[in-house]
């Protein structure tokens, strides 16, 4: 080891936080050279490990998941200020959730950990929360409720729609047979939905709703556990007066003209009690 090289000072990071270059570079000294040496002083002052803890070195894919969280804020406050309709917001919800970093994500709500800590409920999915204040780049305050749905096998989040919201899944572990419909009329006593989705949805993949599309979600875990990544934006449109809470239904009602069903309206005991 070069141990007079190792005594140059140490570079220094400038206000816009480049790298101003150690005295005594020689200017006949390849860019290779240059880099292994400068790196060999940072360890051994101990800077390498501060530019990484703030962010100021490019170390992989450090800091994307962040940023991911924050086009989902920056998105929800658009759709909370009615810069986006609910169908709008959808599509780019479907299209941000489409490119996300599966592993990163499962880190970044650290799943592993609420795995181990979660008792798998015996009807229905037990819903926990996760915390992204230590995720680097996530805004500290999101208009968006989030959530992990845990479930074991043959339990669902059971068939259900929303008004004034827009909320999308990931599968983040496990299989699911997922089914969605259009909520196209409510009537006192049933709703009139529309079957849009039905299909089996692996570790990744994803789906949304909108008050305007595929407003009734249903998942059922078909591999021995499940666990669904859920964020959603709720009371965006001022002038849709009904709660934001859960509309339970029956979805295998009778079919009627136009590839419609009359689905039941439930409470939430009735709809658990037959699809929990
Ligand atoms: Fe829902």
């Amino acid at each position: 080891m070069d141990t007079n090289r190792l005594a140059h000072p140490v570079s220094s990071i400038s206000n816009e936080g480049a790298l101003e270059l150690p005295a005594g570079t020689s200017r006949g000294e390849t860019r290779r050279e240059f880099g292994a040496r400068l790196l060999t002083s940072m360890i051994a002052y101990g800077l390498l490990e501060t530019l990484l803890t703030r962010g100021l070195l490019a170390d992989g894919d450090k800091g994307t998941i962040g940023k991911w969280f924050a086009e989902l804020a920056e998105m929800s406050n658009d759709l909370h200020g009615q810069k986006l309709k609910d169908t709008e917001f959808q599509a780019r919800m479907e299209a941000l959730y489409r490119r996300v970093d599966l592993s990163e994500l499962v880190k970044a709500v650290r799943l592993d950990d609420l795995e181990r800590a979660t008792r798998l409920p015996d009807n229905g999915a037990a819903s926990v929360g996760f915390d992204l204040r230590n995720v680097e780049g996530v805004p500290a305050e999101l208009r968006f409720g989030k959530q992990i749905f845990c479930m074991k096998q043959g339990r669902s989040i059971v068939p259900h729609g929303h008004a004034n919201m827009c909320t999308g899944f990931i599968v983040l572990k496990g299989t699911f047979h997922g089914r969605h419909y259009d909520r196209v009329e409510s009537q006192p006593e049933h709703y009139l939905i529309k079957p849009t989705i039905d299909r089996t949805f692996k570790a990744g993949e994803l789906s949304t709703i909108s008050d305007h599309k595929d407003n009734v979600h249903w998942f059922e875990a078909l591999s021995e556990t499940g666990f669904v990544f859920n964020v959603h934006v709720v009371g965006y449109d001022p002038s849709i007066q009904e709660p934001s809470g859960r509309l339970y239904l029956d979805p295998n009602g009778e079919k009627v003209a136009g590839g419609l069903i009359r689905a039941k309206k439930m409470s939430s005991s009735e709809c658990h009690a037959k699809y929990g």
